[in-house]
C-alpha cells in the first residue's frame, strides 16, 4: 500500500518540526485542556443537579428565644429581626425595645444579647436563638426596679420616653463593667443612643446617681 506523504513524514522524526505539525501539536494540547475543562464543568453540573436542593429560606421557621429568662416561641421568616419578633411575633409581646430608626443608628431598640448591648433591629431572630436576651423589662419591675431604672425616675431623666429603654439597658450593662464611671465615661458609653428630646444631662446624671447608689 502506498503511504501518503503525510504518513511518511510522521514516521520520520526530525529535529526540524515543520510549522504545521507544531501548530497541530499546539491545538492538541489546547484541545485537551478544553476537553478536560469541559469534562470538569459537566461533572460539576451533574453534581449540582444530583445534590439535594438547598434548604428553603422562604416561609416561616420556628425560633425559640430565651427572653428575660423565659423560653418564648415564634414563627417568623428567616429575615425577621429580633426587634420585630419581640414586638410583633410573641404573645404577649415584649415592647420595651422601641422601633425608631430600624437601621441601627438611634439605640432605641437596644437589648442585651448574652449581656452585651446590641441593636435588636440589626439582629436576626434566628441568630438570637440559644442566646440570653435581656430587655428593659428583664432588668427590674415597677415594684422592684434596678438601680438605673430607679435613678431615671428619681432624676426625671425622660421626656417622651422613647429612647429611655435603650439608655437604661445600655447604662445597666455598662455599670457592670465600670461601676465607678466619670461623666466622660458615661457620655462615651451612651454614644450609640440618641435622645431627640435632648434629655442628655438628666440621663447622664441618672447614670452617675445609679453608679453611686449601687456603691453605697
Ligand atoms: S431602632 Fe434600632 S437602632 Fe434605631
Ligand atoms: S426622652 Fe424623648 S427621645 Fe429621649
Amino acid at each position: 500500500m502506498t503511504k501518503s506523504r503525510e504518513d511518511r513524514e510522521d514516521q520520520k522524526p526530525t529535529d526540524h518540526d515543520p510549522g504545521r505539525r507544531k501548530f497541530l501539536k499546539g491545538v492538541g494540547i489546547a484541545g485537551a485542556g478544553a476537553a478536560i475543562a469541559d469534562h470538569l464543568w459537566s461533572e460539576a453540573e451533574a453534581k449540582e443537579k444530583s445534590a439535594a436542593p438547598p434548604e428553603s429560606l422562604s416561609g416561616n421557621v420556628k425560633v425559640v428565644l430565651d427572653v428575660n429568662g423565659q423560653k418564648r416561641e415564634a414563627q417568623v421568616e428567616p429575615r425577621t429581626t429580633l426587634l420585630n419578633t419581640l414586638r410583633n411575633h410573641l404573645d404577649p409581646a415584649v415592647t420595651g425595645p422601641k422601633l425608631v430608626c430600624d437601621v441601627g443608628t438611634c439605640g432605641a431598640c437596644t437589648v442585651l444579647l448574652d449581656d452585651k448591648p446590641v441593636y435588636s433591629c440589626l439582629v436576626l431572630a434566628v441568630d438570637a436563638a440559644n442566646k440570653k436576651i435581656t430587655t428593659v423589662e428583664g432588668l427590674g419591675t415597677p415594684e422592684n426596679p434596678n438601680a438605673v431604672q430607679a435613678a431615671f425616675v428619681e432624676n426625671d431623666a425622660l421626656m417622651c420616653g422613647f429612647c429611655t429603654p435603650g439608655f437604661v439597658t445600655t447604662i445597666s450593662a455598662y455599670l457592670k463593667k465600670n461601676p465607678n464611671p466619670s461623666l466622660a465615661d458615661v457620655r462615651e458609653a451612651c454614644k450609640g443612643n440618641f435622645c431627640r428630646c435632648g434629655t442628655y444631662p438628666r440621663v447622664f446624671e441618672a447614670a452617675l446617681a445609679a453608679a453611686k447608689g449601687s456603691q453605697a
